[in-house]
């Protein structure tokens, strides 16, 4: 590339790190631009550094669209497609070129503080989804950042955990996620995780970066570290980390220069990655002539309530719903006033827009009795209970807004339970006792133990709605259309339930996986546990029949399946039919059934049409860990069509011809999953002890520990430590209130992250040298620790733009 020819060795390794939060770097004589990259992916969120602020609510106005946790639950890539494209124009509009976004995550534990963000449980589901996004939001030419690869399915200390992962469950579920995202999407970027996986930063991951992503899946963009994620430099550019973000100051520039210069770092690996960021930058910079393109920002409104309309999940109804415009309708809970509609951290969106469930009534000219029923905060208020109860049983009937309040879910920290605040239930069961007419109106990013389900009659969940939620919500309420989302997760009945609940959060340095490929329903379904509510269910005011299904092969395994759906009902509406194959074939463990196929078909009242699935080989295969590739088991394969993973409409069995692997040596948990499996049974799975992982002390802290853990023995440490809350408000301007869950993602963050993250993040206020001599004195090493701190801090060509990070 000529353009990196014209660039110094000290420049090609200044422009793999970023000039500061948002953009990378120029080189204007080399004619090098630089490139603009922002926060979504449910909006955009362009930081306002102009006024030196670093409070993530401090972002231009922008559409909030509806979360991914609800979009999943459409299962329609055509409408993902839509909302992609929509960010696409914003992004056109802004002269963003990079959106940070989708998260591709496997939401494998319902307490994950980010679930919202993520699209689902099943790794096909998530992949198509946001592959289909991609390609909307890279429509116009620009960049899409698939995040955050990979097995970052935690937040508590996510900067420094080890996902403890077998292989196999790898490929099969974490992985396959990301690999149809990136091989279907073909996004022009994907962002590293944080996280370690099997003892290896994501960012130093050769193995990950390059043998899997480039070599095997195809992929030619750029690769970008999380924010703050960088471990080891020279590890990440032999392993195809091409930039790293948000830059810190050159911090590794001296150094890498002078591995180069020992012939300790191949240049060649240097000028790969400069190379692909120049490639992004040749491809998706704007020139110097761009102008705003304004976007018609009702039209993304109007996109925002049908996201949330096609993807509102229906989880019960007894006769309740639709309801007449000619009821007395009680609204009820103080989310009907202030939603619940987005998450919190970094895809955070500043809208004006919002819609709540009041003012949509309002503005339909419908009446309705008002009380807020629960205190801001969730607490049981028995003045406002009472007030609100006495309202129910005086109407025909009550709408309900309930969830879970901003506090209990945000990015930077997980949930403590599954459960929703006492206020809330107290009020649902107070309510449903004077009204049996309640519709609940559920709002929030992840599911919740619901022991009051079985006394009510309706249940609308509205996830993360978006701006539109108001909107939406009351449209399908009062019957201007049908609902016809499904859930993208289970909802188990209670926490305990979940085969990973038990280990979850605890020792968090070390997430070990044990549960294997039993995630969600492959678990549930295996172990045949009841459970709330199942994978892919989801209710309409219409009903669709199932008959003929017809398996075809044309070639090895690939084919199709075929059967007719009719819309049976008086509604118009759309299914999403589910394709699952159930292998049967005796060699390797395998869940009772996994998701292959689906598709949302819209059908008139007594409509009926014909719905092909294709089938190919990886419909059925699995991967061998000890042959390291794919394989197709010899077996009988049971193909199911259902209506949820529990609903099963049509089956027959198809018989393949493959290969026979050797049955693997394993603990007998995986073949009859029950509760959650022991360290030993998951070492049978894994093939070698899990690594110990002693707690840090005195004389062994390092640059991966964080202020939490050094102020145990540090005076010094524990100083700053008690002070963090104050220089955490002071340099985010916010209030230092851990219910705020921005505060409590960025508190989180300075307590737990490694100190080697903080420094990157912040390099102007704790160059690495501060942070290494702090380490020192952590150590007992008083000279060397002030010797440290003196040292003067490395020029580099990357001082040239410098900011801290505010995340
Ligand atoms: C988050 C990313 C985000 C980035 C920039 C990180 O802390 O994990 O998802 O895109 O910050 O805000």
């Amino acid at each position: 590339m000529q353009a990196l020819e014209k660039l110094s060795l000290k420049e090609k390794i200044a422009l793999c790190s970023g000039a500061d939060n948002w953009n990378t770097k120029a080189f204007p004589k080399a004619g090098i631009p630089s490139v603009f990259l922002c926060d979504g992916p449910h909006g955009l969120r362009i930081e306002n550094v102009r006024a030196g602020s670093v409070n993530l609510k401090d972002s231009a106005e922008a559409v909030c669209f509806p979360a991914a946790c609800l979009t999943a639950s459409s299962w329609d890539p055509a409408l993902l497609r839509t909302l992609g494209a929509a960010i696409a124009e914003e992004m056109e509009a802004e002269g963003v070129s990079v959106i940070l976004g989708p998260g591709v995550n496997i939401k494998r534990n319902p307490l994950c503080g980010r679930n919202f963000e993520y699209f689902s449980e099943d790794p096909y589901l998530a992949g198509t989804l946001a592959a289909a996004w991609i390609r909307g939001a890279q429509s116009k030419g620009k960049a899409a950042c698939v995040k955050h690869f990979a097995a970052n399915n935690q937040e508590a200390l996510r900067m420094a955990s080890d996902s403890i992962v077998d292989l196999r469950t790898l490929r099969e579920i974490y992985l396959a996620a990301f690999e149809l995202a990136v091989k279907a999407g073909k996004p022009k970027t994907v962002m590293c995780s944080y996280n370690r996986i099997n003892g290896v930063y994501s960012s130093d991951s050769r193995w990950l970066l390059t043998e899997i992503l480039r070599e095997e899946w195809g992929f030619s963009g750029l690769v970008m570290t999380d924010w703050g994620a960088m471990n080891d430099r020279a590890a990440a550019f032999d392993a195809g980390l091409d930039l790293e973000m948000p830059g810190s100051c050159g911090t590794f520039d001296r150094t890498m220069e002078e591995a180069v210069c020992a012939g300790a770092l191949p240049e060649s690996a240097v000028d790969r990655c400069a190379g692909r960021v120049l490639e992004l930058a040749a491809r998706c910079a704007y020139p110097e002539s761009w102008r705003p393109k304004p976007y018609d920002r009702k039209a993304h409104h109007a996109l925002a309530v049908r996201a949330a309309q096609e993807s509102a999940v229906l989880l019960k109804n007894e006769g309740v719903l639709p309801l007449s415009r000619e009821k007395t309708v009680a609204v009820i809970g103080a989310f009907a006033e202030t939603p619940r509609y987005q998450g919190a951290g970094s895809s955070y969106i500043n809208t004006t827009g919002v819609v709540s469930v009041l003012d949509a009534l309002h503005t339909r000219g419908i009446s309705y009795a008002y009380f807020a029923g629960y205190a801001p905060d969730g607490r049981f208020d028995p003045d406002l209970c009472a007030e609100a109860a006495q309202g129910a049983a005086q109407c025909d009937a009550v709408l309900l807004a309930v969830g879970l309040p901003e506090a209990m879910e945000g990015e930077g920290f997980d949930r403590k339970s599954m459960e929703m605040p006492q206020g809330h239930v107290r009020l649902i069961e107070t309510v449903v006792e004077k009204n049996p007419n309640t519709v609940v109106l559920l709002m929030g990013g992840a599911p919740v133990e619901m022991p009051w389900e079985p006394e009510v009659r309706s249940i609308l969940n509205l996830y993360l709605a978006g701006e539109g939620v108001g909107e939406a919500a009351v449209s399908l309420v009062f019957g201007e259309q049908t609902p016809s989302g499904k859930l993208a997760e289970t909802y188990p009945i209670r926490y305990a339930d979940v085969p990973c609940g038990a280990d979850y959060g605890k020792d968090v340095h070390q997430a070990v996986y044990a549960e294997g490929l039993y995630v969600g329903y492959r678990y549930y379904d295996t172990a045949h546990l009841a459970v709330r509510f199942p994978f892919g269910h989801g209710l309409s005011y219409t009903q669709f029949a199932y008959r003929d299904l017809h398996v075809s092969f044309t070639e090895g395994p690939n084919g199709q399946v075929s059967f007719f759906l009719k819309n049976t009902g008086t509604w118009d509406g759309a299914e999403i039919v589910q394709l699952y194959v159930a292998p049967d074939c005796g060699g390797a463990y395998r869940p009772e059934k996994e998701l292959r196929g689906f598709r949302k078909v819209f059908l008139k009242a007594g409509e009926e049409q014909e719905v092909s699935l294709p089938l190919t080989f990886r419909s059925f295969a699995c991967f061998d860990a000890q042959e390291n590739r794919w394989i197709l088991e010899s077996g009988t394969y049971r193909i199911l069509i259902g209506a949820s993973s529990r609903d099963i409409r049509l089956r027959t069995a198809v018989v393949l011809e493959g290969e026979t692997p050797k049955r693997e040596t394993l603990s007998d948990w995986y073949r009859h999953p029950s509760g959650s499996p022991s360290r030993k049974d998951f070492e049978t799975l894994y093939g070698k002890p899990v690594p110990a992982d002693p707690p840090a002390q005195k004389g062994t802290y390092t640059l991966q520990n964080s202020f939490a853990e050094l102020q145990k023995t540090s005076r010094l440490c524990r100083i700053i430590y008690r002070l963090l809350e104050t220089l955490v408000s002071k340099a985010s301007g916010l209030r230092a209130d851990r219910r705020d869950p921005n505060f409590s993602m960025m508190i989180e963050m300075a307590e737990n992250s490694p100190l080697r993250v903080i420094s990157l993040m912040q390099a102007r206020r704790l160059p690495m040298h501060l942070t290494e001599g702090l380490i020192c004195f952590a150590n007992g090493q008083v000279w060397r620790g002030i010797r440290k701190m003196l040292e003067r801090r490395p020029k580099s060509g990357g001082e040239n733009h410098v900011s801290d990070h505010s995340v």
